[in-house]
């Protein structure tokens, strides 16, 4: 790969209140896919003597081939999915409105056991990725189903098809039918083992690709499990850590009674098997107590908000007090929660998030207050790298962060609010975010590589 060179309009988040907009940009991209330039308001008629500082040989097709952006295109960076599921993606859909343990009774485990069959997980996982990378997802943490076979295809689908991402087998070996769950805990746990072997066989520099520890949640987990999981996650210290969190009632209820040591408290639950610190992914955290808000806080874990699937598959149907998050310095991120979610896109995602948080702003007598664009904007990407843990490396254009970009065009015909002339840049940003889709996401970059156009 050559240096690749952008000059135009880049939109950027460096905390839930600070979205900048930069005009005229000069972004510079080395051939191994890294931020090497970022400079704002720069005159294109210096770019020639810049490249030169930068000890880049100045050749023609280098000077040609700058991508120069229009009024109404500009780069953000890739967007973070920091829950999804992806032998889901054939029911995204369905099951809505069911209470969460007869909607993976009835709707999720039939579907994901056809994952023993790796034809159907190479057919089904290769839609899957090429979906999620249309939708601007350059980074997903993935549950994979609990087949190690299967898991490992999709190890293998995304680095094909060039998507960073946190990919877990998943572990179950109990309250699940007969034919979909782990034989026994030993056996779960040595398929973990091979499967991170094959990850590290495929990916030995963890370029784009990390195992997670996916418990899927207390309830299908015997506590001897739980326990081999802890004890990976610590002779491990390189792994993130998934699993689901205080999501429903339902779900709450039977974890207290198959966990009555730890008198409803999820948090003392996974804390209690080593399973809660810096590097664990929460998806939902939809109910949380004071100690539970403060047990993560001060654990540095972060949450996955999923508010599409919050709203439409569990019961309850209540997202995550995410403003109470922001002010408690939690990490969060937003995650499509697919095939719980319906929706395969962050936007949508942003805009449930929204939708949520206003009706959490009411149900608070207006102490929580909605998320405006700039925090949305920051859940979807930044926010999202920091619970993944991959922030030092993605989540804006920090210098000598890796080129993890989105070449949005506003002008692209879709069903997103028309521009007028008169439209500032942030006015077309905002018509974006909230009535955008992938037909306005041209090209998706990832590592500075080129994975939609
Ligand atoms: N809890 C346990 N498994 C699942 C799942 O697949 N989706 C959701 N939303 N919650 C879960
Ligand atoms: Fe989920």
């Amino acid at each position: 790969m050559s240096y690749q060179i952008f000059h135009g309009t880049v939109i950027d988040s460096l905390s839930p209140q600070e979205l900048i907009i930069f005009d005229n940009v000069l972004l510079v991209v080395s051939p191994e896919g890294k931020i090497l330039d970022f400079l704002a308001d720069f005159p294109k008629e210096k770019i020639p003597s810049e490249l030169e500082r930068l000890e880049i040989p100045v050749s023609f097709p280098l000077l040609e081939n700058i991508r120069y952006l229009a009024r109404g295109q500009f780069l953000i960076p890739g967007f973070v999915d920091t829950h999804n599921h992806a032998p889901q993606w054939a029911q995204r859909g369905l099951g809505q409105s069911m209470h969460i343990l007869e909607w993976l009774e009835q709707v999720t485990f039939p579907n994901e056991a056809r994952f023993s069959d790796p034809a159907y997980a190479r057919r089904i996982y290769t839609s899957c990725v090429d979906g999620f990378l249309k939708q601007g997802i350059t980074t997903a943490s993935y549950y994979g189903s609990l087949h190690a076979d299967a898991t490992k295809i999709l190890a293998d689908v995304c680095l094909e098809k060039g998507q960073r991402a946190l990919i877990g087998k998943c572990n179950m070996d109990r309250n699940a039918p007969e034919y979909y769950r782990d034989k026994s805990a030993a056996a779960s746990l040595a398929d973990t083992r091979d499967y991170i072997a094959h990850v590290r066989r495929i990916d030995p520099e963890g370029a784009l690709l990390k195992h997670v520890l996916t418990p899927r949640f207390a309830i299908s987990c015997s506590p001897e499990l739980l326990e081999g999981l802890g004890e990976l996650a610590k002779s491990n210290p390189d792994l993130p850590i998934q699993t689901h969190f205080n999501e429903a009632e339902q779900e709450m209820k039977f974890t207290k009674e198959l966990f009555p040591q730890f008198e409803g408290s999820e948090a003392d639950l996974y804390e209690h098997y080593g399973l809660l610190n810096e590097r664990s992914i929460l998806a939902h955290c939809c109910h949380m107590s004071e100690h539970e808000l403060s047990s993560i806080a001060k654990l540095g874990c972060g949450v996955a908000h999923c508010p599409i699937s919050n709203m439409t598959v569990g019961g309850g149907f209540m997202a995550a007090p995410v403003r109470e998050f922001l002010r408690r310095g939690i990490k969060v991120g937003l995650g499509t929660d697919s095939g719980g979610g319906f929706s395969s896109s962050i936007l949508d995602a942003m805009r449930q998030a929204l939708v949520a948080s206003n009706a959490r702003e009411v149900m608070s007598g207006g102490k929580d207050k909605g998320l405006n664009i700039s925090e949305l904007f920051y859940l979807a990407t930044l926010g999202g790298a920091k619970v993944c843990g991959l922030d030092s490396k993605i989540g804006n254009f920090e210098n000598g962060k890796e080129f993890d970009a989105l070449l949005i065009d506003a002008r692209a015909p879709g069903v997103m609010t028309i521009l007028d002339d008169e439209d500032s840049t942030e006015t077309i940003f905002n018509k974006f975010i909230m009535t955008g889709d992938d037909r306005n996401i041209k090209e998706v970059y990832i590592r500075g590589r080129l994975a939609k156009s």
